[in-house]
């Protein structure tokens, strides 16, 4: 059965979800599934924009048909290339033979590269940024946003209905269920964590691509915006750039501190908690505790794009850093975690140097700034250190409040 749903009076969303996967990229945990989204715009023209990922070919084949109806395909505008929305392009082509794909050179040269055995070149056609694409009544126009995710990404802007189409910008993880529209869900409660989990972990290491994108966008009259994962925007524009806004400037989007410890048998953990508890009778109502070894890298990252402070509490472990931690650090390194206040806490028995290598990494990364000396701990943390404990619970405070 087809499942498809108007957007407006020519616009469908024909797109899927996939709530098997357990792995988004193989990496990132999606217990609320994905969505793939896509959209047929039903003109004199009509026109497919992205297409979907493998998984859910059989919806998606049986929503194409079912909205172009006794219509053939005159585009396919490949705003992105990632196999998660360009899986289906071989197949498009092959039962709408006479389909113009819509590519700018970039995204030419990555179809070439996932489709070696086919010549689609003849069939492209190749835009730039400002082209218009003219459907009757609507003016499609290109708008590049390089490296939001990948290098060929555009997006596309319809001046009729003020309709932007991002690609993965404003994207989010989790299937949608039935309600497409933002203003049929609470995003807020439902969806803001993991929209923040995805930008931070899939487009977090482009700020500077997204602002440049932002600014671009603040010159278009936008009413909707359809990204090819999650919630169709048509309110609320305002809401969702100054989200964007924030990661993309890796400002904390809140007050908040996040404390993340490395435990082996809960004695760096205790040392976290009572942190948690001091912080807590000071005053700070934004904290938060998890543990490196269960919670999932993408989680913490989204935590640390959301915080102003975070703390870092670990053993040495082999002479250096506690591995997830390690690994941790590394990803926020590679994600571009920037401009956060940040204290450390080292759990050691013997040989304290994993304070020194955790400084290290942070000062690898842009305006980190270590707001106090590392708590060192020897095995477990001590009365007597409880004075430690109380300054690094007033340097984060004074951060925070
Ligand atoms: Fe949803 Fe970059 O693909």
């Amino acid at each position: 059965m087809h499942c498809t749903i108007k957007i407006s009076e020519d616009l469908f969303w024909v797109g899927g979800n996939d709530r098997r996967l357990a792995l988004f990229e193989n990496i990132f945990p999606i217990p609320r599934g994905v969505s793939y989204n896509s959209y047929v715009l039903l003109d004199q023209k009509t026109v497919l924009l992205d297409t979907t990922d493998y998984s859910i070919s059989r919806q998606f084949m049986e929503n194409l048909r079912h909205t172009l109806g006794e219509r053939g395909l005159d585009y396919l505008i490949i705003n992105h290339m990632e196999p998660d929305h360009a899986a289906l392009i071989s197949d498009i082509s092959a039962i709408y033979p006479n389909v113009k794909l819509v590519v700018n050179a970039k995204t030419l040269q990555i179809l070439k590269q996932f489709f070696p055995e086919q010549d689609f070149e003849k069939n492209c056609l190749v835009v730039k940024e400002g082209d218009v694409l003219d459907t009757g009544r609507h003016k499609l126009s290109f708008i590049m946003a390089p490296m939001v995710h990948w290098p060929e990404v555009m997006m596309t802007y319809d001046s009729a209905d003020k309709t932007l189409f991002s690609a993965d910008a404003f994207g989010t993880f989790g299937a949608l269920n039935g309600n497409i529209f933002n203003d049929e869900i609470n995003f807020d409660r439902d969806w803001l964590d993991d929209c923040r989990r995805y930008y931070a972990n899939i487009v977090g290491k482009f700020g500077a691509q997204v602002q440049a994108v932002l600014r671009k966008a603040a010159e278009l009259e936008i009413k909707t915006i359809c990204p090819l994962h999650g919630p169709i925007w048509r309110s609320d524009i305002a809401y969702l750039l100054e989200k964007y806004g924030k990661w993309s400037s890796y400002t904390p989007e809140d007050n908040g501190v996040v404390i993340i410890y490395g435990s082996m048998y809960g004695n760096t953990e205790s040392a976290a908690n009572a942190l948690a508890g001091k912080l807590s009778e000071a005053g700070v109502r934004n904290i938060a505790v998890y543990d490196v070894s269960s919670v999932h890298v993408s989680q913490l990252i989204s935590e640390i794009f959301r915080c102003k402070c975070i703390v870092i509490a670990s053993p040495t472990y082999n002479g250096g850093i506690y591995p997830p931690m390690l690994n941790l650090l590394h990803d926020m390194k590679a994600l571009g975690v920037q401009g956060r206040s940040a204290a450390i806490i080292e759990n050691c028995s013997w040989g304290a140097v994993g304070s020194k290598k955790i400084s290290e990494l942070l000062s690898e990364m842009k305006n980190m700034k270590v707001i106090t000396e590392p708590l060192v701990i020897k095995s477990t943390l001590q009365i007597s250190q409880e004075s430690l404990l109380n300054d690094i619970t007033a340097k984060i405070t004074e951060e925070l409040i």
